[in-house]
């Protein structure tokens, strides 16, 4: 028998993915026999894919195989929008670690459908809406408030106020989920709060974690990984602890059923009735999720603004002169201030720009139906990223796209007010569309109150240490490579 490789396109595509359907045409490269651009995949991928695509020229769509994972990539605002917004990119594909560890039956990886809008709307009600984000403001200042005191401790048992911050963030960002979502904070050095903190970082690794076995599912079995393993072994343990929080809530709202105290969601989603009641291991899956959605993507958030800041330290006096006008003689810094500080939420989206938490929309979308895309077929059933981090380094949208520089975002230094939550396809950090981050406005206020806070009480400048770079690493975010270190000064 003859082998064409033209035929099936092998030639263009390596791996097997676009060899089961007819040969779409689009650009991509080729990869390797059987992987196909598997390689590609590392801790840099949206580098690597931003490269490919403009070496091919495929900017507006670029093809490729992962092993027998067919994948689109949008490089472009238009063909981002077109594949965000399309009813026919509304389901994800899910990972095995997100299949094993309780996520298909959260929202992030919940297929389009009633169940998924059910929690979409139950969330946007109950933990994301306006009301519920400014009720929660104290207790998001309350945990910076909290880590301010630990730097400051920390800083003033050194001569050189020397500080690692990331500890400190993940800490305050998980208790800050933890207590809107659970009604209670940890103690991060007690057993349990050891034990929960384990877990976090445990089910963070894997869902990070590139598993071969997603792509190549002859590998499946075998789980050179060890990642089924290990989510079999995590699974239990998640389940337990979170069984025994509802549980406890189940406990305390029969013993005081009028108590008018807040509610916390898992209040919430007990008192739910009729057609929007969840069975107990729905209720495990979507809350075991808000820990992960809420708490990598916050602290890294800020830590990158941080570490901007430090490089830049006229930017942080410009920072903080803002910030002291807004705040005047007032005791403490409040939502209001954060409102009326332009400049605070500039750094914030030329951070978001520079080093998006989700340089590949973290969770790509999958293809329900045959459908067109800049022209080119996408059959059903292929992965779709958009690659927001080609998008925000692209000098052809941002000017100097390297260069920090927040005022291109304000109007009086002559920028241009661009909205991040999922109108503006240049910088849209949160996705777009039906599965847009219901997470967004929470996010945002977060990191806007923290970096306000930790810019008014602290100077923060270069460690001779451990010089600060800018350097990224993806996991299931994409993180500093080298964790910040900084000298901070009580100001
Ligand atoms: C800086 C903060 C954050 C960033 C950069 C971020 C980014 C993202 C991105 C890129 C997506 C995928 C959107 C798409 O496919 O179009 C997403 C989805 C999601 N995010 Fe966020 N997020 C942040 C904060 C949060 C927070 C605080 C929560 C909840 C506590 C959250 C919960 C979710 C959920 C549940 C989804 C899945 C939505 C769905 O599939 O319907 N996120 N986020």
């Amino acid at each position: 028998m003859c082998f064409d490789p033209h035929a099936v396109g092998w030639s263009r595509r390596g791996g097997l993915g676009f060899i089961s359907r007819a040969e779409t045409h689009n650009p991509g490269p080729r990869g390797y026999p059987i992987v196909g651009c598997l390689m590609e995949m590392g801790t840099q991928a949206h580098r690597k894919l931003a490269r490919l695509a403009r070496d091919y020229g495929a900017e507006s769509l670029m093809a490729l195989s992962m092993g027998s994972t067919r994948l689109v990539v949008a490089s472009s605002p238009e063909t981002a929008r077109e594949i965000l917004h399309s009813t026919a990119f509304s389901d994800r594909p899910i990972k095995q670690s997100a299949q094993q560890l309780l996520f298909a039956r959260a929202i992030g990886f919940a297929p389009h459908g009633e169940y998924w809008r059910r929690l979409r709307r139950i969330a946007a009600n109950h933990l994301f809406s306006p009301k519920r984000i400014a009720a929660h403001g104290a207790a998001r200042l309350h945990e910076c408030n909290l880590m301010v005191e630990t730097l400051n401790a920390l800083s003033s048992m050194v001569d050189d106020g020397h500080v690692t911050v990331r500890k400190h963030l993940q800490h305050a960002a998980l208790n800050n989920i933890m207590s809107s979502v659970f009604g209670r904070r940890f103690d991060f050095y007690s057993p349990e709060g050891e034990r929960l903190k384990e877990m976090v970082r445990e089910g963070f690794d894997l869902l990070g974690a590139f598993n071969w076995a997603d792509h190549l599912p002859l590998l499946q079995p075998l789980d050179p990984q060890n990642i089924y393993g290990r989510c079999a072994n995590l699974v239990p343990k998640v389940v337990a602890f979170v069984q025994n929080i509802i549980d406890e809530h189940r406990l305390d709202a029969s013993l005081a059923k009028d108590c008018n105290a807040e509610m916390d969601f898992v209040d919430v989603l007990l008192g739910m009735e009729g057609d929007d009641k969840l069975s107990d291991a729905d209720m495990i899956a979507v809350l075991w999720e808000m820990i992960f959605r809420g708490t990598d993507t916050t602290a890294i958030l800020t830590e990158w603004i941080l570490a901007e800041l430090v490089v830049h330290p006229e930017i942080q006096s410009k920072l903080r002169q803002e910030l002291r006008n807004v705040v005047g003689d007032a005791k403490s810094i409040t939502e209001a201030h954060i409102a009326c500080s332009p400049y605070l939420l500039a750094v914030v989206k030329e951070t978001l720009r520079l080093h998006p938490p989700g340089p590949l929309l973290s969770w790509a979308r999958l293809s329900t139906r045959d459908i067109h895309v800049a022209g080119h077929l996408v059959p059903a059933g292929t992965t779709a990223m958009v690659n927001m981090w080609a998008i925000t380094h692209d000098e052809k949208i941002w000017e100097n796209p390297l260069e920090f520089r927040p005022e291109r975002f304000t109007s009086g230094d002559g920028g241009v007010e661009v909205d991040v939550k999922g109108s503006d396809m240049r910088l849209a950090p949160f996705g777009a569309g039906r599965r847009v981050c219901p997470g967004r406005t929470l996010g945002m206020a977060t990191v806007q109150m923290w970096i306000a806070k930790l810019v008014l009480e602290f100077e923060w400048s270069m460690s001779s240490k451990q010089p600060v770079v800018l350097d990224e690493i993806l996991k299931l975010s994409s993180e500093m490579r080298q964790p910040l270190e900084a000298c901070i000064r009580r100001l």
